[in-house]
């Protein structure tokens, strides 16, 4: 009896202490064999004998249940070891976001034109009609005011339509010289493969007295400026019209992804417009109440640069927060 005790207390699982429940007490267990022999038993020995059995019967049973007790708690505390976090463990299999490449290119044309000591300027979202269209020298019933291109609110405040107003509003809070760059968000009605209603654009603004400040200078900033950001392209001049612009140009790249060939992204032509530029209208001079100044003005599409940089067949793509665009600019 006790030899069957200590293998009770000494069984090291659940599944050994199981075994040995059903080999003693079980159906053909030994203890509930020796039931069987009391019929066997004379009848005046057969009371002292069940007596006997019922003991033992109770004394492995209750070693089997404090044994099971035991080994409920270890296996319960190995579980909870196991599954047990670590919050002070710094995890390097921790994945990290990425800088989206609207925001990317953003910075990166900003650290440029800081590094020229350009100033970086903001203005308000929600415009009004002289800032972002009359004092640019774009009247009423411009084509460019068109219903379909802009945003209007109830009450005539409209959302920009490009980043040019923050020109007017530095011109009428400073003095020249101005240099600056004028990074945000744009608005127009417009949806489908290269446009969405919401984007983001750069002016850049340059005034200073009028011997200091010519074409030349804007044509040398620009082509260093889009060297640095596309590496070895050919860069060329356009003649164009913007009304706050006289002259005016547009800037074509050579085309970035068949070095002039000729493919679909650039329609064959060789050539992708990749900017819009001038030296600033006289108009827009008078509309600030600037005198005897010279200057220049360029605009570009953040997406556009950043489609161009990585290769992005579709510009709404860069809005869909679609976790498989932006994994690969990590
Ligand atoms: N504001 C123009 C646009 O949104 C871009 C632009 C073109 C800005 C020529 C300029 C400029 O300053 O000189 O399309």
């Amino acid at each position: 009896m006790e030899a069957l005790i200590t293998q009770i207390e000494n069984a090291d699982s659940l599944e050994t202490l199981e075994t040995l429940r059903v080999d003693i007490l079980g159906k053909k267990g030994t203890l509930t064999k020796e039931f069987a022999r009391l019929k066997d038993i004379p009848n005046e020995e057969k009371k002292a004998f069940a007596q006997n059995l019922n003991t033992q019967k109770a004394a492995v049973a209750n070693a089997i249940e404090v044994r099971k007790v035991d080994l409920e708690k270890e296996a319960l505390n190995k579980q909870l070891e196991s599954e047990k976090i670590d919050v002070t463990r710094f995890n390097n299999e921790l994945t990290c976001g990425a800088v989206h490449p609207t925001v990317d290119t953003m910075d990166r044309i900003i650290q440029y034109f800081q590094n020229l000591n350009f100033s970086v300027e903001e203005g308000p979202l929600v415009e009004d009609d002289f800032h972002n269209f009359e004092a640019l020298n774009l009247p009423k019933y411009h084509p460019a005011r068109d219903m379909q291109d802009t945003f209007y609110n109830k009450d005539y405040t409209l959302l920009r339509t490009h980043t040019s107003p923050v020109q007017i509003r530095t011109m009428l809070s400073q003095k020249p010289p101005i240099r600056m760059i004028a990074p945000g968000t744009v608005f127009r009605r417009d949806f489908d493969l290269t446009h969405t209603p919401m984007f983001h654009q750069i002016e850049a603004l340059v005034v200073d007295e009028a011997d200091k400040v010519s074409f030349a200078n804007l044509k040398h900033v620009l082509e260093e400026f889009l060297h640095h950001m596309f590496g070895d392209v050919e860069v060329r001049f356009r003649p164009s019209f913007f009304p706050f612009t006289e002259p005016s140009a547009e800037v074509d790249i050579s085309c970035v992804f068949c070095k002039g060939d000729g493919c679909r992204v650039c329609s064959h032509t060789g050539w992708l417009e990749v900017l819009g530029c001038g030296v600033v209208d006289e108009n827009v001079f008078k509309a600030v109440g600037y005198e005897n100044y010279s200057g220049y003005a360029f605009g570009l599409g953040i997406e556009r640069f950043a489609m161009l940089i990585h290769n992005i067949g579709d510009l709404r793509s860069l809005f869909e927060s679609d976790l498989r665009l932006l994994g690969q600019f990590k």
